[in-house]
């Protein structure tokens, strides 16, 4: 299919090979597995294994095996404080101080903890504003908490739409922020669109209307140099298993300001509880004052370990470098998508502009999952998103340039060819 001897092919291949030799993060790519297929670009759905990451998966079940209970306190770190030392080593990647970010769950375990502590409908201000493009959990949590709060989602739940290009427009959701609005809650980065938002802005003025602003950092978690507390954003969620290559269903992060502290959480659990009394066992619950205190259970060892190993890579080349590098390649990947890509009739559905995108690229097309399964036959490992969006992301550890010729030269081919018809009435599952 792809023909070495075909020109422009290998043109494309040197210039691929030539922005590779530049890569100030090979020193580090070779500490990750390749999955298969090899030409991944899925990183910004779960983000590939590194060897630090699977050693420490070791070393836990090593604990477990040789110390069993003992492990809490003589695991090392103790498992009692690990997930403290873990957000602590968690929290520059986003700007964050270490009491301000706490480990645990799932993204929307997390929002629920959010909602439940913060949002408190009070006279006017009854209403929750979410993007209309929003990830689903963002908005089942946010209408599952107006319900709870005997609210009708008609009028409480609020949405924001995007503009005719199809991008939130920074200032008509900094106009959004009404008298009548409590909480809003909004991505760093569109997960369907990869568009970026300006998050100090939209944080003041959220902050000047008297809005609790909730941020939903998934897709830039891990990639962003985020600064959250100088920033002055009040809270914040996000998953561990992309960007920051934590594994399939690794505990996903809050953030809480510590203007906010101490903190009363809307949930209760005891792993909540402030780790000088924890195991008194008394009746009354006695918060930690920091973000910990929106602990409920306890939290998976086992489920953390990879993040620790991980963590390792970050400290090794620095949060900067990551961002650096994924800009680098969405760029490329922009630029071989307009030559080889864009002829054949796809669209572009992300900004071009540097500073409002992320770290993946969406692709438009009336046939974008068929078109996605013939990338997956033909060794590409895209994803896709309803109702015609291929999401492409070079995941920045992991993903070469050449990678990325490779895989818009085998796009071009099949619609050049239309053999994505093909796979038209394929019904298996969309993931
Ligand atoms: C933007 C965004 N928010 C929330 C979630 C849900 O996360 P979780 O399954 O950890 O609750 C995802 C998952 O991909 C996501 O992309």
């Amino acid at each position: 299919m792809t023909t070495s001897s075909d020109g422009l092919f290998t043109e494309w291949c040197r210039i691929g090979r030539e922005r590779d030799d530049a890569d100030p993060l090979k020193a580090v790519t070779d500490a990750f597995f390749r999955p298969r297929p090899t030409l991944y670009f899925d990183g910004n759905s779960l983000g590939p294994l590194s060897r630090p990451a699977r050693d420490a998966v070791r070393r836990t079940l090593k604990q477990w095996e040789e110390l069993a209970v003992s492990g809490w306190s003589e695991g090392n770190p103790s498992w009692f404080e690990r997930e403290r030392w873990l957000s602590a080593r968690l929290a520059p990647l986003v700007g964050a101080r270490p009491s301000e970010l706490s480990l645990g769950g799932s993204t929307t375990q997390q929002l629920h903890q959010l909602l439940a502590t913060f949002y408190r409908p009070t006279g006017r201000r009854t209403v929750v504003l979410v993007d209309m493009g929003a990830f689903p959990t963002d908005r089942y949590a946010a209408e599952s908490h107006v319900s709870w709060h005997g609210l009708d989602p008609a009028s409480s739940l609020r949405t924001i739409g995007p503009d005719d290009a199809g991008f939130l427009d920074p200032d008509a959701i900094c106009q959004a922020f009404t008298d009548d609005v409590a909480v809003a809650l909004l991505p760093s980065v569109v997960y369907t669109t990869g568009e970026r938002l300006p998050m100090r802005q939209i944080t003041e003025a959220a902050r000047d209307a008297g809005v609790f602003l909730i941020w939903d950092l998934c897709h830039s978690a891990g990639l962003v140099p985020h600064r959250l507390h100088d920033d002055g954003v009040e809270a914040a969620v996000f998953c561990t298993y992309k960007y920051l290559n934590g594994g399939p269903g690794s505990p996903a992060a809050v953030f809480v300001h510590d203007r906010h502290h101490p903190v009363t959480p809307g949930l209760w659990g005891w792993w909540g509880s402030d780790p000088a009394v924890q195991f008194q066992m008394a009746p009354e619950f006695v918060p930690a004052a920091d973000a910990s205190g929106l602990q409920l259970g306890t939290p998976s060892m086992l489920a953390m370990a990879p993040l620790e190993g991980s963590l390792d890579l970050f400290e090794q080349v620095g949060i900067e470098a990551v961002f650096r590098r994924s800009q680098e390649l969405t760029a490329f990947l922009l630029e071989a998508f307009h030559a080889l890509v864009e002829p054949y009739g796809m669209t572009l559905a992300t900004p071009e502009h540097p500073e409002r995108r992320g770290g993946h690229v969406g692709l438009r097309h009336p046939e974008a999952l068929a078109i996605s399964r013939a990338l997956k036959q033909d060794g590409v490992t895209p994803d896709f998103r309803m109702p015609d969006i291929i999401r492409l992301c070079p995941a920045p550890f992991l993903t070469r340039s050449l990678d990325i010729v490779r895989a818009l030269w085998r796009l071009r081919v099949i619609l050049r060819e239309e053999r994505y018809r093909t796979h038209l009435t394929d019904d298996s599952p969309v993931w």
